[in-house]
């Protein structure tokens, strides 16, 4: 007898109709019919198998805190830095903490075990790394949430930044982060890249930058991020989030620029739902997209991951942290419609968000983690197309969230009938 075995799945690859047998929280053992008996046993036919989904980039310390003090009345990314400013003055360790538990709380059912929060760290007071570092442990048996410190207001350009960002990663934040097109001037913003990571290879630690993220077609923090990571050796420790400007540049230097990307290894982090809200606000017509070249960087070989950035907060009033949501709009901005680009789509969501944060132990296959959610869909297209319910999500071995399966039904004259959306045909 071993603990779990759930029967007659598909998995994210194409293959179909296989158990997978879980013991002492790890799988054990994937193949059709296996010869072994659950101490509980799940039966799911026709559903998907996939690794947990990872949200590659998020400001937990800010979610869940919509209309606090007031609404973003433009719906602009600088009345959001404004209204985020408003509110840190007011904030609490008690009530970051109570929001972010929250959060965590919707991403396990939505099936998102893995998470990269920013975390500012402008405020002296440092209570956004107090309250996220007890959330990190809190919620370890659960989830693995990774921490970034973010000097939102500038590493320069914010007087204690720099002191601050350090006492952070004193206390056990995971992550370098930077925000150079936020600097005074764009040497500003290249000399604290420089200074940042330097700090990350002296410490060993992994680098993640708000970059370019503007509609500005001559930022080119990337190229600057790009070049230290090759000179430190930081390759494939380093993620350019946002990387929005890359939208607007010159095709000619794009042409330069992906190589050199994919030489150092970038690791690259758009936000779909964020993004295509917030940038080309200063257009008129033809309006920019203002998402980073997804499609391009993936043909480059560049891994790239997508985030959902904001859930409720002073930059976006929507999302209940569904990363399908995010996959969903990522697909449609990035027009990632032939058949292998939406199966990359959903890797966005899940394996190569678990490259970009560095998860070895992630996937499914025998001898790792059991860590996994069943979908109420078919194959990885119909999970984009449906968002459908996450039927359960199993952490360590563990079922630790359980969704009904939708069964809409018509009412008719003639009686009940079960409307059926899937066509599994991809
Ligand atoms: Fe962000």
């Amino acid at each position: 007898m071993i603990d779990l075995v759930i029967r007659h799945i598909n998995l994210p690859d194409g293959t179909r109709d296989v158990d997978i047998a879980i013991n002492g929280g790890r799988i054990v053992e994937i193949g059709p019919h296996l010869a072994v008996k659950g101490r509980q046993e799940e039966s799911h036919p026709g559903c998907l198998a996939t690794p947990p989904f990872v949200d590659s980039h998020f400001h937990m310390d800010a979610a869940l805190s919509l209309g606090q003090p007031r609404l973003n009345q433009s719906g602009t990314l600088l009345e959001g830095i404004r209204l985020w400013n408003e509110l840190k003055p007011e904030l609490t360790v008690e009530a970051i903490k109570q929001r972010a538990l929250e959060l965590c709380q919707w991403s396990i059912v939505r099936g998102t075990l893995a998470i990269r929060s920013h975390v500012d760290i402008c405020d002296d007071r440092l209570l956004a790394v107090e309250a996220l570092l007890e959330v990190r442990q809190m919620m370890k048996p659960y989830l693995d949430l990774q921490l970034v410190a973010f000097p939102q207001d500038g590493y320069f350009r914010c007087a204690n930044a720099a002191q601050n960002l350090r006492r952070a990663l004193d206390k056990g934040v995971d992550v370098v982060g930077g925000i150079p097109h936020f600097e005074r001037t764009m040497a500003e913003g290249a000399r604290s890249i420089r200074a940042l990571c330097e700090l990350a290879a002296e410490r060993g630690l992994r680098v993640d930058m708000h970059c370019d993220e503007s509609d500005d077609p001559l930022s080119r923090h990337i190229e600057t991020l790009t070049y230290e990571t090759q000179r430190l050796g930081l390759q494939g420790r380093v993620t350019g989030s946002h990387l929005t400007s890359m939208h607007s540049m010159d095709n000619y230097y794009v042409s330069k620029l992906l190589p050199l990307m994919r030489e150092a290894d970038i690791q690259v982090v758009a936000n779909p739902l964020i993004n295509i809200t917030l940038q080309g606000r200063h257009d008129d017509y033809p309006k920019r997209r203002g998402m980073t070249r997804v499609k391009e960087l993936m043909q480059a070989g560049v891994n790239v991951a997508f985030g959902h950035d904001c859930v409720m907060d002073p930059w976006y009033s929507l999302g209940s942290h569904d990363m399908l949501e995010v996959a969903h709009m990522g697909l449609h901005v990035g027009q990632l419609t032939g058949v292998d680009e939406m199966r990359r789509a959903f890797a966005a969501v899940t394996t190569n968000g678990a490259r970009a944060l560095g998860l070895d132990d992630y996937g499914l296959e025998a001898g790792k983690p059991a860590d996994l959610v069943i979908l109420q869909a078919a194959n990885p297209i119909e999970a984009l197309r449906l968002r459908p319910q996450r039927l359960l999500v199993i952490r360590h071995g563990q079922i630790i969230a359980r969704t009904a399966p939708a069964v809409p039904e018509l009412l008719l004259q003639e009686g009940t009938q079960p409307v059926d959306f899937s066509r599994d045909l991809l």
